[in-house]
């Protein structure tokens, strides 16, 4: 009777563990380590000289609806960027862009007491790099450009909040995710007027989709402001206009407590690799002058130095 009961009690004890094991084992069939990681806020780091200097909390990163003011010397070097500056019917083109699409009412996020988040740039450094699970741990995960997931889920997640992109690196996103439009020429206002609507544009200075699938309600706009911001107090006008990842990081710092760093750097021989190709790119990137990779890749490194951001290399 005794023996019984210990074999009935091992069962039980057996099938227990295997329900463990198993729920440890998630839908991509990977086996979790121990515990889900947890993203702490580390908020409260001090403040230094060099971060006051840069920093101004008062740039907000978006464009707000048709009667936001941008000043006459964001709009005489936003019109630099791309292409020949010509005279553009600036508050027309507005007026029409939110006559498509909401404004976000007043902030476009509730203020919060800790809201982390993850910046995953396209670098090729994320490859093997298993840092899926601790990048889908944030509450808000930004990806850009031409990123994917599917396929690389181990390396670089699954989840997606925003979603940063420009007409030429344009993708269709999932229900709920936030396109963030980084608008470098007024056409690009145009280009997502029309995405959204009429589909009337479909070439900027090369060709561009003609509609997007995303959620209208979630599209934000950054603004040519918070972009002269970022090249003026943080690249120091090295380049000519920040790219998309360090814009993307910039954003992060303003909403976010806690930002964790994916995703960045060049491969051994400086190249600009991206974690879904075959890296047998010449590194284009760091040639065009349009960004400077080396000035970012040094802010983002001093950051991490002092405590501002996580930064997983
Ligand atoms: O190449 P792409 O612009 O789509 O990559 C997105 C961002 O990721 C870049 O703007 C850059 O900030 C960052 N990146 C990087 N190192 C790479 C590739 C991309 O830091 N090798």
């Amino acid at each position: 009777m005794r023996c019984r009961r210990r074999a009935l009690l091992a069962v039980a004890v057996c099938l227990l563990l295997g329900l463990w094991w198993s729920l440890r084992v998630s839908t991509f069939g990977l086996r979790l380590p121990p515990s889900l990681p947890t993203v702490r806020c580390a908020v409260g780091a001090n403040v230094s000289a060099w971060f006051a200097a840069r920093y101004d909390a008062a740039v907000g990163p978006l464009l707000t609806g048709p009667a936001h003011e941008l000043s006459p010397d964001v709009v005489r070097w936003w019109l630099t960027l791309q292409g020949p500056p010509g005279v553009v019917p600036l508050q027309d083109v507005m007026q029409k862009l939110f006559a498509v699409l909401p404004a976000p009412n007043g902030s476009a996020w509730v203020p919060s007491q800790c809201r982390t988040c993850a910046v995953v740039g396209n670098s090729g450094r994320l490859k093997g790099s298993r840092h899926g699970l601790q990048i889908d741990a944030h509450h808000w995960v930004l990806r850009m450009n031409r990123a994917k997931t599917a396929g690389f889920e181990v390396d670089v997640g699954t989840r997606t909040t925003h979603h940063f992109m420009y007409p030429e690196s344009a993708m269709n996103l999932w229900p709920g995710v936030h396109l963030v439009l980084i608008p470098f020429k007024p056409l690009d206002l145009k280009w997502v007027t029309s995405a959204f609507s009429t589909g009337e544009l479909t070439h900027t200075y090369t060709r561009v989709k003609q509609f997007i699938k995303a959620d209208r309600n979630k599209v934000l706009i950054l603004s040519p402001a918070f972009l002269k911001y970022i090249h003026e107090n943080w690249t120091e006008r090295h380049g000519r206009y920040p790219s998309t990842g360090f814009t993307a990081l910039l954003f992060a710092l303003h909403a976010c407590q806690q930002v964790s760093v994916f995703g960045f750097g060049a491969d051994s021989k400086g190249n600009w690799h991206h974690y879904w190709e075959e890296n047998r790119w010449s590194g284009a990137f760091r040639r065009t002058r349009v960004h400077d990779a080396d000035v970012e890749f040094s802010l983002i490194q001093r950051l991490a130095d002092e405590g501002r951001i996580l930064f997983y290399q």
